[in-house]
């Protein structure tokens, strides 16, 4: 179904609007440089200026054509996200694919601005809320996409609802696996939520195995074993890139690398862990991300 898929099989996207999260480095930036290669008006949604605007360089230096920007967006800030989605709003009419991507990993403890565990409210708080504050356009888009990047690392991962905020201890390993979990948790609520509420939005999920990147600075590991195991940032977007364009995908779909276990290689579809098909932790979930946020989707027939 899948083999030999690469960003060269992405369709014409000419006249869609997508937004990448944490498109400054990495799998991010490689899944920006790839939809605007195809035609996308690409939002590179960073949380750096500098950093984001390198990027589009980048890009547009390589593809005279591409039609790429820069947006300030810090997920670990409630109020960042706020002014992205209302700008966004003011200058676009639809919403095409939004990829979910950006993340840290286990970092030392810290707090997002809104007093959220840094992980856990960059990772899964923020991009509750972007998508929520963006869904209006989602659902008014046709056949619009959201693509939620997780990790194998989600495996491991449990919704500890009594230790939401690390209030009662912080294990940053088990921070990240349960922002992770959390990532796929939502992705399958929101595309129950979609179905529910009669929208032919699709919400799908993806993770890139073992890629060379930036991701790794707290896990010296890792950081060591990137240039023999990882693979290039190119190969690591395909899955999410696979699920933003290709056609076939259904809404609740997960993609990641078909080889070496999952951690490299062309994208498949994958099955995630069976805690992150627990449709009442799900749920819960997504009442808590709520309160959290005080971000509501306005179409939502659940709420
Ligand atoms: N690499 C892997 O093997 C691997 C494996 C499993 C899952 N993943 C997932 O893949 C995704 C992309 O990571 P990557 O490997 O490409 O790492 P990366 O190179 O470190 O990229 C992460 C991106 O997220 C951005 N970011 C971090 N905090 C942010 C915030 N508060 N607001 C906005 N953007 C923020 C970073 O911005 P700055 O450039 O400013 O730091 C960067 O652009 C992550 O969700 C990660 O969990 C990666």
């Amino acid at each position: 179904m899948t083999s030999k898929w690469t960003s060269e099989s992405i369709p014409d996207l000419t006249g869609k609007n997508a937004v990448v999260t944490g498109a400054s480095s990495g799998i991010g930036y490689e899944t920006a440089r790839a939809l605007a290669r195809k035609g996308a008006r690409v939002v590179l949604a960073c949380r750096s200026k500098d950093k984001g605007e390198a990027a589009v360089r980048q890009i547009t230096q390589e593809y005279p054509e591409a039609i790429a920007r820069f947006m300030l967006l810090d997920l670990a800030d409630l109020a960042s996200v706020r002014r992205f989605a209302n700008e966004f709003a003011q200058h676009h009419d639809t919403l095409d694919i939004l990829i979910n991507n950006a993340g840290i990993m286990k970092t030392p403890f810290g707090k997002t601005a809104d007093g959220f565990e840094l992980q856990l409210g960059t990772n899964h708080l923020g991009h509750f809320a972007l998508t929520g504050l963006v869904s209006g356009l989602l659902v008014r888009t046709p056949l619009a996409r959201v693509v939620m990047v997780s990790s194998w690392g989600h495996q491991v991962g449990v919704i500890d609802f009594d230790n939401l905020n690390a209030e009662k201890g912080y294990d940053a390993g088990r921070a990240y696996s349960q922002s992770k979990l959390a990532n796929l948790l939502f992705a399958y609520e929101l595309q129950r939520r979609f179905v529910s509420a009669g929208r032919d939005t699709i919400a799908a999920a993806a993770h890139p195995g073992w890629t060379k990147t930036n991701l790794a600075v707290h896990w010296p590991m890792v950081r060591t074993l990137n240039p023999f195991i990882g693979q290039e940032p190119e190969m690591g977007a395909w899955p999410t890139l696979y699920a933003a364009t290709a056609a076939g995908v259904q809404g609740g779909d997960y993609y990641g690398p078909s080889s070496w276990g999952g951690l490299r290689g062309y994208p498949t579809r994958v099955r995630s862990s069976d805690r992150s098909y627990d449709t009442a932790v799900a749920f819960r979930l997504w009442t808590v991300s709520e309160e959290l946020t005080g971000v509501h989707y306005v179409w939502d027939v659940a709420r």
